[in-house]
């Protein structure tokens, strides 16, 4: 099989890291985060066919600033330095590094040489944005001035017989106009990258290496019905069929026939070894009565684990635990040094408890839309790909006060002619995050000539992209009116429907 291309990015500690290797992948070319100091011998085992050092906020006069080794410059691999990187290269060449009276910060008018390979396509000058306060004022012997703004005499320069090349801007942020052009230049004029990398050929060479890796060795995971868990599932089963064993604790505070249609995808569409536990009355109990939010919590993370643990004895020993640890979680628990102590938390803290000799995270390389991308190319169902965020806890937090098999049941309902009609209005993409809560309040109606005194379900939906903030979401009166109308309708026991217009914050997107 052919190798991919590679394009490693040398991480010196900038916050658009992920940005970079996202604009390279997005030119279909496969990229790498890794660490500044990786060895020269790393670097020639994974033969890339070209490198990017990032951005950082240290000085190269710092102390304790990070370098990389001198050697990388005479590998005849193409080179593209940004800002910090630039001034390492500079530095490492011979070149001179000066410290501004003021920081440029913006989006800056860059005067820049078209007639370079880098800024191919380009104007004489275009809007790029610059974030720094060391500037390179003179470039290394061999290199050339190919850009220059009114306080950075040099901005960009080149060296096209050795491939390196300097930027102090920042190409890979949308406040630069083109500046994914910049980087598609880089690889394609430069690195000679042919961008052939697509998602179907990062499914069948994991499959391969997780074959090879695997062998007839045993694996085991945890799978919740998210995207994450499910996707290295069936990664897994396609790689090494019935050695695969899934557990799926249905703790029954997943939404309506959730847990049925898990076990019909897995089980029935791709014949993975299920094991499906039904401990729906394990967690009922153990959570009757119970009406603070963080106990709740506790008490199903528990009982999660000790439900796992009980299943997984069964099993024995296997050799493999599976985990969906995503790109996002490895390069934000920086780069691998502490990536471990994050997959143990996607787990709820798995690994403590179950006897295996090794992890395996098929999706570590992967960013969430790519993850999606290979559930797709991978035949998992739409819907489940493209779920919404669905918390651990499950209903059992959107249950104001205690929780009872009756009020799951109004909730299930409730919540799925919802999400039912915010489908049928088209606005399921548009719309990050909706769901129904029961609310722990009665109140008065009148159902034909009847009092009623029932439950009030209130509707959440939500607009985000980071889930760490939002706004409410403004769905049309007549979908609302809908909605409201099927509810109280169709659901016994609820007479009174509200819509949350609070955005986040102050308010969190769950009620508990
Ligand atoms: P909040 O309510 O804090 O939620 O605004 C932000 C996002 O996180 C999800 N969420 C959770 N996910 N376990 C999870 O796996 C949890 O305990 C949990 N609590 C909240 C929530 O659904 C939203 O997407």
């Amino acid at each position: 099989m052919k190798k991919n291309e590679l394009i490693l990015i040398l991480d010196f500690g900038g916050q658009y890291n992920q940005l970079i290797a996202r604009r390279v992948r997005e030119c279909n070319v496969y990229s790498e985060v890794v660490p500044y100091d990786i060895s020269i011998e790393k670097i020639k085992e994974k033969a890339p066919k070209g490198i990017i050092f990032t951005g950082g906020p240290a000085s190269v006069y710092g102390e304790d600033s990070p370098k990389c080794a001198k050697e990388i410059f005479d590998l005849g691999i193409p080179v593209l330095g940004i800002c910090y990187g630039m001034q390492l290269m500079t530095h490492t060449l011979g070149g001179n590094v000066s410290k501004a009276n003021t920081r440029e910060y913006g989006t800056t008018k860059v005067n820049i040489n078209n007639n370079s390979p880098l800024f191919q396509g380009f104007e004489n000058t275009n809007d790029f944005l610059m974030s720094h306060t060391d500037f390179v004022s003179e470039v290394p012997n061999g290199f050339k001035n190919i850009g220059s703004t009114e306080h950075c005499p040099n901005a960009a320069m080149e060296n096209p017989d050795k491939k390196l090349y300097g930027i102090q801007f920042h190409p890979e942020v949308n406040l630069s106009v083109n500046g994914t052009k910049v980087i598609e230049n880089f690889l394609f004029n430069i690195c000679n990258c042919s961008g052939d990398w697509q998602i179907s050929s990062f499914v069948e060479e994991s499959i391969k290496s997780l074959k090879e890796k695997i062998g007839d060795k045993k694996a085991l995971c945890a799978l919740s019905g998210g995207v994450d868990s499910s996707v290295a599932a069936v990664l897994l089963n396609k790689a090494i069929g019935k050695n695969l064993t899934c557990i799926f604790v249905d703790h029954g505070l997943l939404r309506k026939n959730e847990g049925d249609e898990v076990e019909q995808i897995f089980r029935n569409q791709f014949d993975i070894n299920l094991i499906r536990v039904n401990a729906q009355d394990k967690f009922l109990s153990k959570l009757a009565g119970v009406t603070d939010p963080e106990k709740k919590r506790k008490i199903i993370g528990e009982e999660f684990i000790r439900v796992f643990e009980e299943e997984a004895k069964k099993i024995g020993t296997v050799d493999f635990l599976v985990q969906g640890t995503i790109y996002p979680d490895v390069i934000e628990s920086g780069l691998g040094k502490s990536s471990v102590i994050k997959s143990h938390h996607n787990v709820g803290g798995l690994p403590d408890y179950v006897d295996f000799k090794e992890i395996v995270e098929p999706l570590r390389n992967l960013f969430k839309d790519e993850v999606r991308k290979t559930g797709l190319e991978l035949g998992i169902p739409e819907n489940l790909v493209f779920r919404q965020p669905f918390p651990g806890p499950g209903l059992a937090i959107r249950i104001i006060g205690d929780i009872t098999e009756d009020k799951l049941n109004i909730l299930k309902e409730a919540d799925s002619i919802f999400r039912e009609e915010i489908a049928n209005a088209g606005l399921h993409k548009s719309i990050n995050q909706y769901f129904a809560v029961l609310t722990n309040l009665r109140s008065v109606g009148v159902m034909g000539d009847e009092r009623t005194y029932d439950y009030t379900i209130a509707l959440r939906a939500v607009e985000t992209t980071d889930f760490m903030t939002g706004v409410w979401s403004k769905i049309p009166y007549e979908i609302l009116e809908k909605v409201s109308s099927r509810i109280v309708n169709e659901v016994k026991h609820v007479n009174r429907v509200v819509y949350d217009i609070t955005s986040k914050p102050p308010a969190t997107i769950e009620w508990e």
